[in-house]
């Protein structure tokens, strides 16, 4: 595939505008932006929208391909393909592959598993067989016994570029109301009222034995490996505090408006699923990420479990007045996300920037992505 040089007749949305224009890249780089006629003819998009490539922070997506039904494991370089060529048809160019470590006292040790999948990321990178840039975002369960041990050998990992430090016991943050915790748990597991209950009351008593501890640990870690740190489900204003004390950088799914306001404020970036926005709002019956879009408090958007809700869940927040048009909701999806992670050479159609690029159209308002560069060349 020839290195793309020009591309002209695109509608470019660069971080602040958006205008009929032109664009030219070189050695992998932008070098230059204009409005109207391109200097020399180059690639035509036919009026096509031209958006920096998408970066996806927190992605579950690749899981489901490792283990496309329960107790079945596909081999993970194939998985890590798989996942990457449906990222990459998303317009996604950079993305986090979000693995879980610390195990409920209940279930087989996963640390292994996604070490594999680790293992296969960093090896189809090194080979160059993947399209989009794969890093991960280790996801750690503090309120399990085995937490820390689990997240040890992912430290050495280069790719591993972003911890979350979740706690999911009945009665905190997401769960606050344990009966949420219940009908979620419960229809995942199809258990009973009894057993239910039995199971509250072991995790709270973890909880209370490795919560803090761990949390401490898992942070302390981080800073030590110099790892950006989100905090998970933020409810309540003490949430945000502790997030603030642990130098976090980035909020994931505050649960409430005020966590959703203070984090933000204090300078996380708080981020939001955007199949709650394509779906009208939480799953799990939180704030809606459109609420705090209106708010002027959503900074990031998350694809989550669908890769391709990312670019709808932008194009559907660009009419609410304070994004910012359609450049501040492309940024929701570049820009923030690349910065939040410490990417700064990325994530804008700006001159001196990495040429990651995607041509988009509207089909029944609904945007499709028709092809994708990375640094300059042709990936999809
Ligand atoms: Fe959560």
């Amino acid at each position: 595939m020839p290195e793309l040089h020009i591309i002209e007749n695109a509608r470019i949305v660069t971080a602040e505008a958006d205008f009929n224009g032109y664009l030219v890249s070189e050695g992998g780089r932008i070098i230059e932006i204009g409005e109207g006629k391109a200097p020399e003819r180059g690639h035509d998009f036919g009026g096509d929208y031209a958006l920096p490539g998408l970066v996806e922070l927190h992605t579950d997506h690749l899981e489901v391909h490792f283990m496309p039904r329960p107790k079945v494991e596909w081999p993970a370089l194939p998985a890590v393909l798989a996942h990457d060529a449906q990222v990459i048809g998303s317009g996604i160019t950079t993305v986090f592959d979000a693995l879980r470590v610390g195990n409920d006292f209940d279930e087989e040790k996963f640390g292994a598993r996604m070490k594999k999948l680790a293992n296969a990321v960093a090896e189809a990178k090194q080979a160059g067989l993947t399209r989009a840039e794969h890093f991960l975002h280790l996801r750690c369960e503090i309120a399990c016994a085995d937490v820390v041990e689990e997240m040890e050998p992912f430290l050495t990992d280069e790719n591993l570029k972003l911890v979350s430090v979740m706690d999911h016991t009945p009665g905190q943050r997401q769960f606050t109301d344990v009966s949420k915790w219940k009908t979620y748990y419960g229809g995942k597991k199809h258990a009973s009222d009894a057993v239910l209950d039995a199971t509250i009351e072991k995790r709270q008593a973890v909880w209370e034995k490795y919560g803090t501890v761990n949390r401490l640990e898992v942070v302390r870690l981080c800073q030590q490996h110099d790892i950006a740190i989100a905090s998970h489900d933020d409810a309540t204003i003490g949430h945000v505090e502790e997030a603030v004390r642990d130098k976090m950088h980035i909020a994931e799914f505050p649960t409430t408006v005020e966590a959703a306001q203070a984090s933000h404020a204090a300078g996380l970036k708080v981020l939001m699923g955007a199949p709650n926005v394509v779906r009208g709002g939480s799953h799990s019956g939180n704030v809606s990420a459109r609420a705090l879009a209106e708010e002027g408090v959503l900074d990031v958007l998350s694809s989550d479990y669908v890769p391709q809700s990312l670019l709808m869940g932008a194009f559907a927040l660009r009419d609410v007045p304070a994004v910012g048009g359609l450049a501040g909701a492309i940024r929701l999806v570049s820009k923030n996300p690349a910065e939040a992670a410490g990417l700064t050479d990325r994530g804008a159609i700006e001159a001196g920037r990495r040429a990651d690029i995607i041509r988009v159209t509207l089909v029944d308002d609904q945007p499709v992505v028709r092809a994708a560069w990375r640094e300059g060349k042709r990936v999809a």
